[in-house]
């Protein structure tokens, strides 16, 4: 068996490593809450079997990192330690943003001494085993999902894809001992990664670092758009687009000043379409506090336009798409361009169906390319946009023009300048003006 300690005492945390650690190395975990608890484990016979010691930085006041790794040193054990959380390890492998597991994974790899070319030829069996407890954690598997029969070794199907988990029949399978569920063998990357973000989704933010914040928002973002688009608008999408709303709201109050915000984007590598979201907001929200129809309402409308205006996009590089004239040079299919044009009709006619949306959201995002009806790109802006959409409307055009920017120096009064060019009429000059105490 190769065993991980894991010290953490992150619930979500511990299901979110668990789960990956089993899934990319094999790697079976134990978990201590505390250093104590994983001192005492230490002096059990089943220590021998660690491979790796996984713990975070501190723990509530006890600095466990730093208690763990002077009694390894002690008792001279030969365990590779990766610290999780800021502060300074060194020589020992650390992982800043406990939410990054592409880089825990890489970095646990490492330890062991894993290659990625081992990692990637890796013998997979065609039914893969998920441990049951995490389908606890969902209500609906985005894949088939099949139960083994123990006399006759056949795998038979227990959940269809979409379909309710009924988590008494779950419950009762864990009480008579059953330990796994299985996927097949081709389902099991994109299973594992829409159960990671529904762990993801679980989190409290407020215990998050910055940076953590930041990825939270991104996985969340992202889980919403595929269960919005899969299974559509219910309780479970209703609360996670709020959570995602107040995100994307606080990731901006963080933030006193832009390049704060862009460097956090770039530096945890969120998507172009997460990116530009946070941005717009920060943006539109500075624009609207400014006005002086401006109100929390009005903030929490555009911050809901800004996550679903885009949301039939299927891509960065479709996102990227500002005028009919990148739309001809962007080279893609009849089909790509039609939905292109259309997205912003598609996502205003979605958000007008959803219980309690904010008055008035699906006109933002119908006319956020500075079309009335939602259907392709204005050139001239001269159509009479709501205000709000105004606001959209200049948000999204800044982001665009500071993303072409050099990112260790941006020149807001370059981007205001252009946009003076871009919309002239006076409409649109007194929202351009409040840019001018906008913080870089
Ligand atoms: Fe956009
Ligand atoms: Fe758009």
């Amino acid at each position: 068996m190769n065993l991980t300690l894991l010290v953490e005492n992150n619930p979500e945390i511990v299901n979110f490593y668990k789960l990956n650690l089993l899934t990319w190395l094999d790697l079976e975990t134990v978990v201590k809450k505390k250093s104590f608890e994983a001192l005492e484990f230490l002096t059990t016979p089943l220590a021998k079997e660690i491979k790796l010691i996984i713990v975070r930085a501190k723990i509530e006041n006890e600095q466990s990192a730093k208690i763990l790794i002077e009694r390894v040193d002690q008792l001279k054990l030969k365990i590779p330690i990766i610290v999780i959380g800021g502060g300074d390890y060194a020589p020992y492998p650390q992982v800043s943003n406990s939410l990054d597991i592409k880089n825990l994974i890489k970095t646990s790899a490492a330890a062991l001494k894993i290659t990625a070319k081992e990692m990637s030829t890796k013998v997979v069996p065609d039914f893969f085993p998920i441990p049951i407890t995490f389908f606890q954690m969902i209500k609906k598997p985005v894949c088939e999902v099949y139960g083994l029969e123990a006399q006759t070794g056949s795998y038979k199907l227990e959940f269809s894809h979409g379909q309710d988990l009924d988590q008494a029949t779950i419950k009762t399978l864990i009480s008579l001992g059953i330990k796994n569920f299985y996927v097949k063998k081709l389902n099991r990357l994109e299973f594992v990664n829409n159960l990671t973000s529904e762990i993801v989704s679980k989190l409290e933010l407020e215990d998050l670092s910055e940076d953590e914040k930041i990825t939270a928002t991104n996985q969340n973002i992202e889980l919403l758009t595929n269960k919005v688009l899969s299974i559509g608008i219910n309780e479970d999408t209703i609360r996670l687009a709020k959570k995602n709303i107040e995100s994307l709201r606080k990731n901006v109050k963080m933030n006193p000043g832009l390049s704060k915000l862009l460097d956090q984007l770039y530096r945890n590598k969120t998507s172009y379409l997460f990116l530009h979201t946070q941005i717009i907001s920060f943006v539109a929200i500075h624009i609207i506090k400014n006005m002086e129809w401006g109100s929390p309402e009005q903030e929490e409308k555009i911050c809901f336009a800004a996550l679903f205006h885009d949301i039939y996009l299927e891509n960065d590089q479709q996102a990227k798409v500002h005028s009919s004239n990148e739309l001809r040079q962007a080279g893609f299919t009849d089909e790509k361009k039609n939905l292109v044009e259309r997205h912003a009709q598609m996502a205003s006619e979605l958000v007008a169906k959803f219980p309690r949306a904010p008055l008035g959201a699906d006109q933002i995002i119908r006319q956020h390319h500075g079309q009335l009806n939602g259907i392709g790109f204005s050139e001239h802006h001269g159509a009479v946009l709501s205000p709000p959409a105004m606001v959209f409307v200049l948000a999204e055009e800044f982001t665009k023009l500071l993303l072409k920017q050099n990112q260790e120096n941006v020149d807001k009064f370059e981007i205001i300048r252009e946009l003076k060019e871009r919309f002239p009429t006076s409409r649109f000059s007194k929202m351009i003006e409040k840019l001018d105490t906008l913080l870089v």
